[in-house]
């Protein structure tokens, strides 16, 4: 079977088919044949060598994917041959708290990640699929959309709260939806215009081009009667933090993800002074993903698909991501 791999050293010129013998399941394991996967800016970085310079390579890239299940090992007793899959972004995060045996078990980076035609996963590793959606878009979920959803939640997302999003990539538009779904206000910015108007389309209540308006934590301000928003989806980083700060009301929520605008500097008076709840969020466990896959399916969410790229050509579907022109996801057909 082919893989797409990162065989020798970093970079997206570096990205090559492997043809690698078909996994085996093992006890406790699930074989998949995998029929789309989606990108994440992570991937981008661990091909780049960013993201973990000492990763073991060659390493199959991709955290997300979705497929059907071909194969069961022994003991197997949650998955049977023709279920509808996706892998867990962190193959030991069952629930609870996050572990250091979680942190450690991340498809793409710590393990072979799902840009593959087959395979092998704990089946405490795997979710089913919500019915309504196709491989594709379901293969969009594990990573960006599971952590959305935790970043809303952990914040308190609900109705009569304000959420402001930062840009238009995958964590961003899918935040966008789950926060409409759970009756929440959402305030978006974007480096592009036609993006910001499709946003607004979507249910966004306004936003504002974060280029052409630098002051977007004041804008932030103004759409709250001077209050602030209740929860940011913090994407850009260290480069955007501090605006982030402004932005949010006395004893609101930041919920650190991205690095999206690289290096900064960060005064962390205001968060002190504001009573500012900081959370890192690292995606998300399994029970987080079922609980979403709950929410998508009972509101009929479709994920935003950007562009689809068949696998022979993955490696222009990273050049497509690294171009930032994309709004949602970017998906490979497996
Ligand atoms: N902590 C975690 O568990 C976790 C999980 C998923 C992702 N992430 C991180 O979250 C970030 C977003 O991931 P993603 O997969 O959604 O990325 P993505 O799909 O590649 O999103 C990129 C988009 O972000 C926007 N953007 C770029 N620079 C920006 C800036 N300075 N300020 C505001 N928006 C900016 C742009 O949107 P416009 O074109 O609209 O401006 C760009 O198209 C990345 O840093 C990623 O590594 C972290």
């Amino acid at each position: 079977m082919k893989a797409l791999v990162i065989q020798s050293a970093f970079g997206l010129e570096n990205l090559a088919f492997e043809e690698r013998p078909d996994p085996v399941p093992g006890p406790g394991q699930v074989l998949v044949k995998v029929c789309a996967a989606s990108l994440n800016y992570r991937d981008l970085l661990i091909a780049k060598g960013v993201y973990n310079p000492k990763l073991k390579m060659p390493r199959v890239l991709g955290s997300d994917g979705a497929g059907k299940v071909v194969g069961i090992g022994e003991g197997v007793t949650k998955f049977a041959i023709g279920d509808r899959v996706a892998g867990c972004f962190m193959q030991n995060w069952v629930s609870g708290p996050i572990s250091d045996a979680a942190a450690k078990s991340t498809l793409g980076g710590d393990r072979d990640g799902m840009l593959a035609e087959k395979v092998v996963l704990q089946e405490e590793g795997l979710v089913s699929i919500p019915g309504a959606l196709t491989f594709e878009e379901a293969a969009t979920l594990p990573c960006a959309a599971v952590t959305a959803w935790n970043a809303l939640t952990g914040g308190g997302c609900g109705p009569g709260r304000t959420v402001l999003l930062q840009g238009t990539g995958g964590v961003s538009i899918f935040a966008l939806q789950f926060a409409k779904a759970l009756g929440a206000r959402v305030l978006i910015t974007s480096g592009h215009d036609e993006k910001l108007a499709r946003a607004i389309e979507m249910g966004a209540t306004t936003g504002t081009n974060y280029r052409t308006n630098p002051a977007w934590d004041k804008w932030a301000r103004e759409q709250t009667d001077g209050v602030g928003v209740d929860i940011v989806i913090e994407v850009g980083g260290a480069g955007t933090l501090d605006s982030s700060a402004k932005a949010v009301r006395l004893g609101g929520h930041i919920a650190l993800i991205g690095v999206l605008s690289g290096v900064g500097t960060f005064n962390p008076i205001s968060i002190l002074m504001k009573a500012v709840r900081l959370q890192g969020v690292f995606v998300g466990s399994r029970a987080m993903f079922e609980d979403m896959n709950r929410l998508i399916a009972g509101e009929g969410i479709t994920p935003v698909i950007d562009r689809v790229f068949p696998f022979a050509e993955a490696p222009a579907a990273f050049k497509h991501l690294e171009s930032g022109s994309h709004f949602g996801k970017v998906v490979v057909t497996v």
